[in-house]
């Protein structure tokens, strides 16, 4: 990891293990150019590849043509409304209502380390682990400072950018866009991947080519969303799973996002990541600033499987915190589609009973423990546990609970209101609301507004409160709606813009506070399913629930999506029940433990009701994650074969850091009559190891036992075809 400056040609460069990226300073404007992203170089000196002999572009040669060059210059980070015509990444407005902004080079700082971004998630490490380079820019004229921050990590390929705006004027600016990244450069036949979804099918993977105009994704929900997701990759057209270029961009933020690529005329292109510019203003007083969220760039020589895994390591290395980021976490059974909203303490204890017996380590209550909830149109926000339904008390189950051996985990939702709440009743003004207008529902509920300092206390002191009271090791910490009838009581007229990002401050200091007084706590994050899986609720959980979907067809697809980018060991993942409450299907009981095991593994279903057969395999799963969860959590993935692309099954891989073992899942979907094996090949082994089926019991079919690395990588290996459709199996694959 280096970054190195050459004073004489005005270049910088910053080097990771196998990528180099170049920034230039040009002209007498000192424009901060782009000069290259890619695979690592050997050389310092990139300037001849700069734009700026390209006349009559070049402003100080032709000012008459001064737009020319604004609107091909391939730019680090942008100005507005002078003459670049393409996204631009910063928008102002001034008090006199002008929005023309224009950076310069001023300065710049090296240095070892990150600091840390105030009030928001980001990644980090230690001195010796990173180091930072940040370009003071400024507009002159306004008197605003723009500082682009870039940060390298010696065990990553990763980069990670941030922008910090701070205004020097003697008046205030409002700031109507302030994005965190920008790439220009060719459109080398670009194909861009992005995830889409909704809710109970989050993160599918689309593919599709990078052409002239804007072609985007976003949100202006108020969360990343189930429906688009903050992430997109660029790869040429022959980037395969394993080799060839390509380009991502991840955002570290839980809010409103845009990112878009746009082709030019040039045949360039323009990859910009930040905050949604929908709704935003931002109000910047004298000497105050403003910081945008990270965004994450990668770029692989290696496929899409070599950012996949820069992506991992990035965020398991650098991103997650806490207690359980490197820990097997406890095997949970979930009581929500076990009973929905009609428990009681008699209940749940018979749950928690009889999945002690078989293994399961942690009860999480759901759902409907409080006010008077007994379906969903009530009581978010009254945190008090309702004793009709949990008699004995919340302390008396929780200890009940741990006699058992097991641990207590229990739900929250802390953002919310319902009407029917004697929060709402006290405080209807603490609701996100347009004065005078009827604010829209969704499932019954309000979105607090937690832009509020009194509104955040409040909730947190409930939320604590239960916490404190009682031995609970698990939050389900969810959020069950978008936001709508964007207005707060609590901010001035001049400040209404700041509501959306304001609203995301706000649940990462409380997500802060949570995980600072409760440090042993294993928080999960969820959001109506995986409505708000994302690096930013990283930095609080280590977890997330994935979906609400745990079909395991299903969920093939939705974590194929997320371990795109998300390692194995943050995908909430459970065994449900049958047939599946979302779609209704049958699959055997044995593949939806298959298919948990890529995740963080657990139990979702009335372990009391269940089929006796499918109980009795519940010892064995708890065993194969037990023998497996290491792996899984702290391994390379690799995606073998995608059910959404042929129809027919699905395969993944795991491998061991240093190779000794892998770990390959094939679920074959759907059983095809008069079809032969399939031909898988298993990337990522040591090509000099020999590797043994370790579990070749598993795989009667397969006479031959051992192979050579290279031999299970290049010529694969002939899955035989299973009987029956959703067949899932594991082949363990150990060094000798
Ligand atoms: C959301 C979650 C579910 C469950 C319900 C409870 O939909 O994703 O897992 O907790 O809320 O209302």
């Amino acid at each position: 990891m280096k970054i190195s400056y050459n004073e004489d040609s005005r270049v910088f460069k910053l080097d990771t293990e196998r990528t180099s990226y170049c920034i230039g300073i040009v002209d007498d404007d000192n424009f901060v150019g782009h000069i290259y992203y890619g695979r690592k170089l050997t050389e310092d000196n990139l300037a001849y590849l700069m734009r700026t002999m390209e006349a009559p572009f070049v402003p100080s040669q032709n000012n008459r043509d001064r737009t020319s060059f604004l609107d091909t210059f391939p730019m680090e980070y942008t100005g507005n409304g002078l003459g670049d015509y393409r996204e631009g990444t910063l928008e102002v407005r001034t008090a006199d209502g002008h929005t023309g902004v224009a950076l310069s080079y001023v300065s710049h700082r090296i240095y070892d380390g990150k600091e840390e971004l105030e009030g928001l998630p980001a990644t980090f490490g230690q001195d010796t682990e990173c180091r930072t380079l940040e370009l003071v820019c400024e507009d002159k004229i306004l008197k605003l400072q723009v500082i682009l921050s870039y940060s390298i990590f010696a065990d990553s390929d990763a980069i990670a950018r941030s922008v910090k705006i701070v205004n020097h004027a003697d008046e205030a600016i409002y700031l109507t866009k302030v994005l965190s990244a920008c790439i220009d450069m060719d459109n080398d036949d670009y194909e861009m991947i992005t995830l889409h979804g909704s809710w109970a099918r989050e993160r599918a993977i689309q593919t599709r080519p990078v052409m002239r105009g804007k072609q985007s994704v976003s949100s202006i929900r108020g969360e990343s969303s189930h429906q688009e997701h903050p992430f997109m990759a660029w790869k040429k057209r022959t980037t395969t799973e394993e080799t060839g270029d390509i380009y991502a961009m991840n955002f570290v933020y839980s809010g409103n996002f845009l990112a878009q690529i746009e082709g030019d005329q040039f045949g360039s292109m323009r990859a910009t990541m930040g905050i949604n510019p929908y709704g935003f203003c931002w109000k910047l007083e004298p000497e105050a600033s403003f910081q945008a969220p990270e965004v994450i760039c990668v770029y692989s020589a290696d496929g899409i499987g070599g950012m996949t895994r820069c992506f991992h390591d990035l965020y398991r290395n650098h991103l997650i915190r806490g207690e359980y980021k490197n820990k097997k976490r406890p095997i949970l059974i979930n009581n929500w589609e076990a009973t929905y909203f009609d428990f009681n303490t008699e209940k749940l204890l018979s749950i928690a009973k009889q999945a002690s017996e078989l293994g399961i380590e942690m009860l999480v209550m759901d759902d409907g423990w409080f006010g008077h909830r007994n379906d969903d149109n009530s009581s978010l926000g009254d945190w008090q546990v309702n004793e009709s339904k949990l008699n004995g008390g919340l302390k008396y189950l929780v200890d009940e609970v741990n006699k058992l051996g097991m641990k207590f985990g229990i739900w929250f939702e802390p953002e919310m209101i319902s009407p029917d709440s004697d929060l709402y009743r006290a405080h209807p003004d603490w609701a996100i609301a347009i004065p005078g207008r009827t604010g829209s529902l969704a499932r019954n509920q309000y979105v607090l507004d937690l832009t509020r300092k009194e509104v955040r206390d409040y909730v947190y002191e409930m939320v604590a409160t239960v916490l404190r009271n009682a031995n609970i090791e698990y939050v389900k910490w969810d959020m069950n709606r978008q936001l709508s009838d964007l207005g707060s009581y609590g901010l001035p007229a001049d400040r209404q813009g700041e509501l959306y990002h304001r609203q995301v401050l706000a649940v990462y200091e409380l997500q802060d506070r949570m995980t600072k007084e409760f440090p042993h706590l294993l928080l999960e994050n969820c959001s109506g399913g995986g409505a708000r899986f994302d690096a930013g609720m990283l930095y609080y959980s280590p977890q997330i629930w994935c979906s609400d979907d745990a079909d395991a067809v299903e969920r093939l697809s939705i974590q194929a999506g997320t371990a795109m980018i998300y390692p194995l060991s943050t995908m909430g993942a459970h065994v449900s029940d049958c047939p599946n409450h979302t779609v209704g299907r049958i699959t055997p009981f044995e593949t939806r433990g298959y298919v948990a095991l890529a995740g963080t593994f657990g139990y979702e279903l009335d372990v009391t009701k269940i089929p006796e057969a499918d109980r009795n395999m519940i010892p064995q799963q708890v065993a194969m994650y037990h023998k497996y969860n290491d792996l899984v959590r702290e391994g390379d993935y690799y995606r073998i074969a995608h059910y959404a692309d042929n129809h027919f099954y699905d395969c993944y891989e795991v491998v061991a850091k240093d190779k000794s073992e892998a770990l390959v899942t094939y679920v074959q979907v759907l059983n095809r009559p008069n079809f032969h094996s399939r031909r898988i090949h298993i990337p990522g082994l040591d090509s000099e190891k020999t590797y043994v089926i370790a579990n070749a019991q598993d795989w009667p079919e397969i006479k031959q036992t051992e192979y050579k690395g290279d031999t299970l990588r290049y010529a694969g290996i002939n899955i035989p075809p299973l009987w029956g459709d959703f067949k899932g199996r594991l082949m363990h694959l150990t060094a000798k």
